[in-house]
């Protein structure tokens, strides 16, 4: 293993030890593990009594320098995670690889039966009548995994070197999977809330003055945005750390638009280009910083963008500290972060597209070829970056600001440090729908900061399309709009006046959000849960939904069922148990079932819980830092409603000190009555929010709204079939109970 983690271990390595006759047996308060001395099988029984793993006998056997482990697949057992991946939701019949490569257009149709893409991840989440547990083999060198393609009862994964480093996780709830998962391998800190706003990027916006020119449409055009990306063509000559002729000015650039609430993100590759003169590469050689080639006499060398280059060796500690030093160049002239791409590490000279497998790292743990920890490149590159970006320097917490650093490959754990995007997708309905599968996915691998890049990046989006991956995108927690070198342009505007008035009520949506997405990140910081979900996270024993791989809930309130084919205007949309309304029209629908339900272009299906609590923030051109004094919140007819939510300064990380606040809300809202309470607040942090505008959504008629039995002002609006009155952020818990002033109207 590579990574020494930080976690918290010894509370779990608590267990008895019972061996008697040709068996041993090791029991913890979770689960029982039980091994045949003489055969080498082995199971897995959790605290319920459900047998959760088992390896047959003779199950476990070395391979040559590898290993290989047998395990036995139940009925109707069910597989997700595995990091990023093509092909189905549920991974079972499949063969996987993990192996980070750098994939031109990861499309079965330019790459069948691709078996591996930039981030691998070696954890598995299975599902059994409803039940979770989870599996993790840490061994960032190859790995296959056959989930049952060659033998459907059996999973048989092979790692190509190294030994046998497994973690089992049992559940029941995926929660509980996840929760222990991300205890081991760390938790995603929280992003700064314009990191959650609308980005741009493109290959390339070549000049300073394009740059300046797309951020005055955003503004121009009243489209919301906060990043602009710079990609390759800012560098001079693919230099990294470098601006070229074409940014003459970078830091006067950055300054200006900052004033108009960009904040600008530079890519950041790891090939360092092999030039005698080049400070980066003469520092690094001082350090003797480069991934060594085989036999280890001298340095490695490469090719990427700039041509040849010698690839840092992020798998030590000084090395990770010189690269956050060299990054610095990028963030003292402004950038709010870095974009670490090509960092599987992609190396176009070799026809395996990546380093010689006998070259050597200087790991922290001692020297290592590359082969047994390729897979941990990307992470320890985005670890440097990272970690050098929130170095204290002697600067208080809140003097430092969050930065977002995006990666393209990664490994377990990369979620303590990066976003992760989904690499070079190309603009087609295939691949719309595929992304939602992948976000999913790495959502239950612990990556929850993930998006793909929207509108698709190789190929011609069409009008449609781009309408279509904007719908789904505003809904996942990674917002970026990317494409190629040559390819059609895909800013918002791009598409003609109709494409940009539906994309700027849907930007104006995600703004909207925000609130409820914060405190859904606030929830991944806490305890590893996913943004964006699968149904089966809330309903695992729910076979339909379980199953579902075209429709995502955001957090537990908001269910979205987009449109992923050419032409459709109306899908079938799976509403689990419960009832819950259409988000826009409020129109009700009991779960359980299937509806269909109309979405034309200017729609995509949401659905709301009933009883859902969710904050809803202004609509406006930027996050910027300044918050409104009145933040809304919408409360939907039902029961058992509940919000945790969650506050801080959103940019520095004072958080990390104390400095933020938790309330939870809960509130039943029935036909007659109903009740909200605000909880006090924990933390020190008291922002700009002063009150809470609650909006009684589908509220028929007028109600009387008291305060510990005085009443307090409130409108209604038959209009809107909505009540609202405002309530302050005080510090003690506050009950307000409303009650109907006549008879109620019958439902829809
Ligand atoms: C890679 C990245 C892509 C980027 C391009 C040029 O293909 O995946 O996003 O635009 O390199 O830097």
């Amino acid at each position: 293993m590579v990574d020494p983690l930080p976690h918290d271990c010894e509370t779990w390595a608590e267990f008895k030890q019972h061996r008697g006759g040709r068996r041993l047996t090791l029991s913890t308060r979770e689960a029982v593990f039980d091994l045949n001395l003489v055969t080498g099988a082995w199971g897995v029984v959790d605290r319920h009594g459900l047998q959760v793993f088992a390896s047959p006998a003779g199950g476990l056997s070395t391979q040559g320098r590898g290993t290989r482990l047998d395990l036995r697949l139940a009925d109707r057992e069910s597989l997700h995670g595995l990091g990023e991946t093509t092909g189905t939701f549920n991974h079972r019949g499949a063969v996987r690889e993990f192996w980070n490569r750098d994939v031109l257009g990861h499309s079965p149709a330019i790459h069948p039966g691709l078996p591996s893409l930039y981030v691998a991840i070696p954890m598995a989440l299975s599902l059994r009548d409803g039940r979770a547990a989870g599996l993790f083999w840490d061994h960032p060198g190859h790995q296959r995994w056959d989930l049952g393609a060659g033998d459907p009862g059996i999973w048989r994964m092979t790692a190509r070197e190294g030994g046998l480093e497994l973690y089992l996780f049992t559940g029941p709830r995926p929660a509980a999977v996840l929760e222990a998962f991300t205890r081991l391998t760390g938790r995603t800190p929280m992003p700064p809330r314009w990191a959650l706003g609308y980005q741009q990027a493109r290959y390339s916006y070549a000049s300073a003055a394009e740059l300046e020119s797309v951020a005055r449409e955003f503004r121009r055009r009243r489209l919301p945005c906060d990043v602009l990306y710079c990609d390759i063509h800012h560098m001079n000559r693919y230099r990294v750390f470098t601006f070229g002729r074409s940014y003459p000015d970078p830091k006067g650039l950055m300054a200006r638009l900052r004033r108009r609430g960009f904040r600008v993100i530079p890519i950041v590759d790891p090939g360092v280009k092999d030039e005698p003169r080049f400070g980066v590469l003469r520092r690094g050689q001082a350090l003797d910083a480069f991934v060594r080639a085989p036999g280890g006499g001298q340095d490695f060398v490469g090719e990427a963008w700039p041509g040849a280059c010698r690839f840092p060796d992020f798998l030590r500690s000084e090395v990770r500290e010189w690269w956050g030093r060299e990054q610095r160049t990028l963030l003292d002239l402004g950038a709010a972060g870095a974009w670490n791409d090509m960092n599987e590490p992609a190396n176009f000279a070799r026809p395996d597209k990546t380093l010689d497998p006998d070259c050597l790292h200087q790991t922290d743990l001692g020297p290592a070829r590359h082969a047994g920890v390729h897979n941990a490149y990307g992470l320890q590159m985005a670890r440097a970056s990272y970690e050098g970006a929130v170095r204290a320097e002697g600067r208080a917490p809140e003097a430092i600001p969050r930065p977002l650093i995006v990666t393209r490959a990664g490994y377990a754990g990369v979620q303590r440090y990066a976003a992760v995007w989904t690499g070079d997708n190309s603009s087609t309905w295939e691949h719309l729908d595929e992304s939602v599968r992948q976000l999913l996915n790495l959502g239950l691998s612990g990556v929850p900061f993930v998006g793909a890049d929207v509108g698709g990046f190789l190929g011609d989006a069409t009008p449609e399309l781009f309408v279509r991956w904007l719908q789904v995108a505003v809904f996942t927690p990674f917002l970026r709009n990317h494409s190629n070198l040559g390819t059609r342009r895909q800013e918002p505007w791009a598409f003609g006046r109709e494409v940009e008035t539906l994309a700027r009520g849907l930007l104006e949506l995600r703004y909207q959000l925000l609130p409820w997405m914060y405190a859904l990140f606030a929830e991944a910081a806490r305890g590893g849960a996913p943004v964006m979900r699968p149904l089966l996270w809330h309903y695992p024993n729910d076979e339909v939904a379980a199953a579902c791989t075209d429709q995502f809930l955001l957090g537990e309130n908001l269910m979205v069922a987009p449109i992923l084919r050419a032409g459709a205007v109306a899908r079938a949309v799976y509403l689990p148990k419960g009832e819950w309304f259409d988000f826009f029209t409020g129109a009700l629908y009991p779960g359980g079932y299937h509806a269909v339900v109309d979405a034309p272009l200017a729609r995509i299906p949401v659905f709301v819980r009933a009883g859902s609590l969710i904050p809803i923030g202004p609509v406006r051109p930027h996050v910027g830092t300044s918050e409104p004094e009145t933040l809304a919140l919408h409360v939907w007819p039902g029961s058992g409603g509940r919000l945790e939510w969650y506050d801080d300064d959103g940019h520095s990380l004072a958080h990390t000190s104390g400095a933020w606040q938790r309330r939870t809300l809960t509130a039943t809202y029935g036909p007659r009555a109903g009740s909200l309470t605000l909880g006090a607040p924990t933390g020190s942090y008291r922002g700009p929010h002063r009150r809470w505008r609650v909006v009684l959504r589908e509220a028929g008629q007028a109600v009387r709204v008291r305060i510990r039995n005085q009443p307090i002002p409130s409108e209604w609006s038959e209009q809107d079939e909505a009540v609202w009155f405002d309530l302050p952020m005080s510090e003690a818990p506050v009950e307000v109970r409303w009650s109907a002033t006549r008879a109620p109207r019958t439902r829809r």
